[in-house]
């Protein structure tokens, strides 16, 4: 083992998402591969998990053990120690989707070359930026028939609001796609196509100014395309500048094909060299430094029934500073209390496997019996702090809960009450009753399946849902305000967390801009506080 600052400082932690079917399954099967962290492709997840409807959702909760929401992988390329956070995306996106890149240092974007920017990829975008954190996007499927390039990187532009810097440029696409030119070093890199499962075969490099070469593999009308592109690319594209991308002003651009392995070991390369070494994160005293600083680490999950029968939880953390081993006693800050750590295992896809040590930059899930939330902060006994919460993401799909047996109130609020603890949903009450109206929020609609098959299954407790036509939440920053006075649009309606801070709950986007308008000082928030 090397000494501790290397441990950490080979470390790179990232996100990887996407809208589903871009290819972010098939693109992190290509980096295990070079990581040879598993042998063949494929196995990451199968396509029964990766795409599979709502109704058996529960029972790959059940056959699995594990749930399929977002699983951490881990594997060495080049002298790197690289953590993979998987965002899941479908209809099972929920909260914990966004609270992932809460634990990442940087994000991959993988886009598909023929959709451009959809609407999932806007969503976590989003998260992406509020937190700062470096983008990379890997333009997908260039083996198919693509967007232009330049429409393809202004959409990303206009949509996402970040400049772009294409690191490498394709040269045609689908059936005629020949490969990519790549700027820093002036080469086209030829396109083949290897057998699933295998490296990237010898690409070979030619110079830009070796016209006979170039005119031998790509042909003339391409060589002459790609000379005028680069010239408009170099006068017009955003100027490479790593403070920028580490910034996340400016999202670097790679083209590829993840299904026929190229331009993935590119792009892992590239990558490498502009990401950072675990960041440090901000806490009550100041920022954290990863090396400096003695074991810590924040929950940014919490899995409930991983095994049912024993009820049991999983909550994972982020570990920020230090090395954590299994032998070693740890504070919980939150719950004041100082413990070991119970099983600590890092998930692997649909393996778990017990852990001895681990580094800041590294995701581990502990047993939970019940005392750990989301945002908690663990240290060294004798250290004392806190790191910041993570913000609670608007929920767009609500819903009011009618319990049918008005006899199990008891047991309706406590299971209800649990379940919105873990994350999955947000429980509101209208503005003037009390606990009797509950108003559920979730941020995917898979979420209220959820919380019904467990209100049913662990709480024995039947619900009505019936969906509320709301799809904007805002939480109101001004701390004086009169509610009641509020003037705000006909289909607006004030409601109130379990803390009692008043929120608005809207049809559309323009209702909350009138309101905005109406009410001078207004100030309305997307994210709320734990
Ligand atoms: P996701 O995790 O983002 O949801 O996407 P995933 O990797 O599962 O890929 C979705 C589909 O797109 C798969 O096809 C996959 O093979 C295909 N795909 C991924 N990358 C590329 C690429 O670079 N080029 C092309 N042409 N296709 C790509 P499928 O038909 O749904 O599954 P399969 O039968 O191929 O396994």
């Amino acid at each position: 083992m090397g000494n501790f600052a290397d441990e950490i400082n080979k470390r790179r932690t990232f996100a990887i998402i996407s809208h589903p079917d871009a290819g972010k399954t098939t693109l992190t099967e290509k980096f295990l591969l070079y990581g040879g962290a598993i042998n063949l492709a494929g196995s990451v997840k199968g396509k029964a998990t990766a795409r599979h409807a709502v109704s058996d959702w529960m029972e790959i909760e059940k056959e699995r053990g594990i749930s399929v929401t977002s699983s951490v992988l881990q594997f060495e390329y080049g002298g790197f120690c690289i953590n993979i956070l998987d965002t899941p995306g479908h209809q099972d996106f929920s909260e914990d989707t966004y609270r992932t890149l809460m634990a990442a240092d940087s994000a991959v974007m993988v886009i598909d070359a023929s959709k451009g920017v959809e609407a999932q990829t806007r969503k976590l975008f989003k998260v992406c930026v509020m937190r700062r954190i470096p983008i990379f996007t890997f333009i997908n499927k260039m083996d198919r028939d693509a967007n232009d390039t330049f429409e393809l990187l202004d959409e990303i532009e206009k949509e996402l609001g970040i400049a772009t810097c294409p690191i490498n440029w394709p040269i045609g696409s689908g059936k005629s796609f020949k490969g990519v030119y790549e700027r820093e070093t002036r080469c086209v890199i030829t396109y083949s196509d290897t057998e699933k499962g295998t490296k990237e075969g010898q690409a070979t490099r030619i110079g830009i100014d070796d016209k006979d070469m170039l005119l031998s593999h790509i042909g003339e009308a391409f060589q002459t395309q790609l000379l005028d592109e680069i010239d408009l690319l170099d006068g017009a594209s955003a100027e490479y500048d790593l403070d920028r991308i580490r910034a996340g002003e400016l999202t670097p651009v790679f083209f590829g094909s993840a299904l026929t392995n190229f331009g993935v070991e590119i792009f892992l390369q590239h990558f490498l060299k502009m990401t950072t070494t675990p960041l440090p994160r901000k806490a009550d005293i100041g920022l954290i430094d990863p090396v400096e600083n003695n074991f810590s680490a924040f929950v940014f999950k919490i899995q409930a029934n991983m095994n049912k029968a024993h009820r049991d939880r999983v909550a994972f953390m982020r570990i920020c500073s230090g090395k954590y081993d299994a032998s070693m006693e740890v504070k919980h800050v939150q719950g004041g209390k100082v413990m070991r750590l119970s099983q600590p295992q890092q998930i692997m896809a649909d393996e778990r496997k017990i852990l001895s040590e681990a580094y800041a930059g590294d995701i581990i899930g502990v047993f939970d019996p019940g005392i750990f939330s989301i945002g908690d902060t663990l240290c060294m006994p004798k250290e004392q702090f806190q790191y910041e919460g993570i913000p609670t993401f608007a929920p767009e799909h609500f819903a009011r809960v009618r319990q049918l047996d008005t006899m199990k109130r008891k047991q309706f609020v406590k299971g209800i009450t649990q379940i919105a603890q873990e994350g999955a949903i947000q429980i509101f009450q209208e503005f003037n009753t009390g606990m009797e109206e509950i108003i559920v929020g979730v941020v995917g609609v898979l979420q209220f399946d959820v919380l019904k098959y467990r209100l049913e299954n662990e709480y024995n407790v039947d619900i009505r849902l019936e969906n509320l036509p709301y799809e904007h939440i805002r939480w109101i920053e001004n701390k004086d305000i009169d509610l009641d006075k509020l003037t705000g649009t006909s289909d607006m309606k004030k409601i109130k967390d379990l803390k009692g801070n008043p929120l608005l709950l809207f049809v559309n986007q323009w209702s909350v801009g009138m309101t905005i308008e109406r009410n001078k000082g207004l100030v309305l928030s997307e994210f709320g506080r734990n």
